[in-house]
């Protein structure tokens, strides 16, 4: 799976069940990486005990192929790569022409004739690990220029949690939240409590998660198919079960009248700043200098172990699964260093193409 940027490049290998898993960078500056500090970052996506996260657990120990020496990036190709240690495809003997609704499995059969859908190949959110290693290396990066990159767990479900963009959090806030091992602000037990019943029941439940980019300056970006949110998008859109995203106040914008919707300018200590940032940061696809803000949403896992209606494609019939695997009942919370990781690749790659005039 190739990503181009304007600058970066990077093509992710492997699959959910193969020997290895991992990424190949092109366009990477030469900077010195704390390799603890990405090893830190990469467990917080993998699976721990959790009671929503899969029994699939796995230590995800980082083997550096090329590009770095002595936690130096050199500038030439990077690669990086993890051994998948937990496969056991007995799990997915059941589904052999039997596609899991609303995973990739239908579709993938449409566009590669397969029937067997061990571990979910390349759809797998597994293979958002190396995606993590890119995206934590970025954010190292990004914040030794003094740019940082945070997600937190907006909601699940229907519990909803307090939010940067109505400032009742700051980027403090995530950080002290984060560094406990936590994952939303103030509703986490809440939200663990509705997870639990659902995952009794046999079902999932999906939610959406808020990222933020502060200390980013104006001037990034371009016009059109050169747009920021663009590329944002794209990579967020690159994460398994990623059905939305917005910008600032989103969908909501829709409702509000130009003069509730407008940012008005003012100067603070010589800076242009908005009083409201209800376009996330973001105007004609250019970085303006406040905040981006971006909410993400997250459909429920598909697999559930309740029964549900699907096709057998081998003998042409209608019948019904029960998925046996190992899934989580919700993936959310896990995924708030994919997250951060699309967004810091977005990022660096608009710092290393564009030259800011202002
Ligand atoms: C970290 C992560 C873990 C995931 N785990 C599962 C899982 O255990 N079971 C499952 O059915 N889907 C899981 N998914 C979601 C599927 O990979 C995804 O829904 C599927 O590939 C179809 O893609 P789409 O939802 O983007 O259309 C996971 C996604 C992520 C990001």
């Amino acid at each position: 799976m190739l990503w181009t940027g304007d600058r970066l490049t990077y093509y992710i290998y492997g699959e959910s069940h193969s020997d290895y898993i991992g990424v190949s960078v092109e366009g990477l500056p030469i900077h010195e990486i704390d390799i603890d500090r990405l090893s830190a970052f990469m467990d917080r996506r993998r699976a721990k005990n959790e009671v929503y996260s899969t029994k699939r657990i796995e230590p995800d120990v980082i083997e550096f192929v090329s590009g770095i020496e002595t936690s130096t990036l050199t500038g030439d190709r990077f690669e990086a790569r993890i051994k998948n240690t937990n496969v056991k495809s007995s799990d997915y003997n059941d589904l052999e022409g039997k596609p899991r609704p609303s995973h990739a499995d239908y579709a993938s059969y449409l566009r590669y004739g397969r029937t067997d859908y061990r571990g979910g190949h390349e759809f797998s959110g597994r293979m958002t690990a190396p995606l993590c290693i890119v995206g934590g290396i970025a954010k190292q990066i990004l914040e030794d220029r003094g740019v940082k990159v945070l997600a937190y767990v907006h909601s699940i479900g229907e519990v909803e949690d307090i939010s940067y963009k109505d400032s009742t959090v700051t980027s403090l806030d995530i950080e002290n939240m984060l560094s406990r091992g936590d994952w939303a602000m103030t509703r986490q037990e809440d939200m663990l409590s509705l997870i639990s019943l659902v995952a009794s029941e046999g079902d999932s439940v999906g939610g959406t998660v808020e990222v933020i980019v502060e200390g980013l300056a104006g001037g990034y970006g371009g016009a059109m198919t050169d747009g920021l949110e663009g590329k944002i998008s794209s990579l967020l859109y690159s994460i398994p079960a990623v059905k939305g995203v917005e910008f600032g106040a989103g969908f909501d914008i829709s409702r509000m009248r130009g003069s509730e919707a407008n940012d008005e300018l003012h100067f603070v200590d010589g800076e242009v700043v908005s009083y409201t940032n209800h376009a996330g940061g973001i105007n004609g696809g250019i970085s303006n200098g406040m905040p981006i803000t971006a909410r993400v949403a997250f459909r429920p896992t598909p697999s559930i172990s309740r029964q549900q209606r699907t096709v057998d494609l081998i003998e042409r019939v209608d019948t019904t699964i029960s998925i046996k695997g190992r899934h989580d009942a919700c993936i959310v919370p896990r995924t708030l260093p994919i997250v951060e990781s699309a967004v810091a690749i977005a990022i660096l790659d608009s710092m290393e193409e564009d030259k800011i005039c202002k």
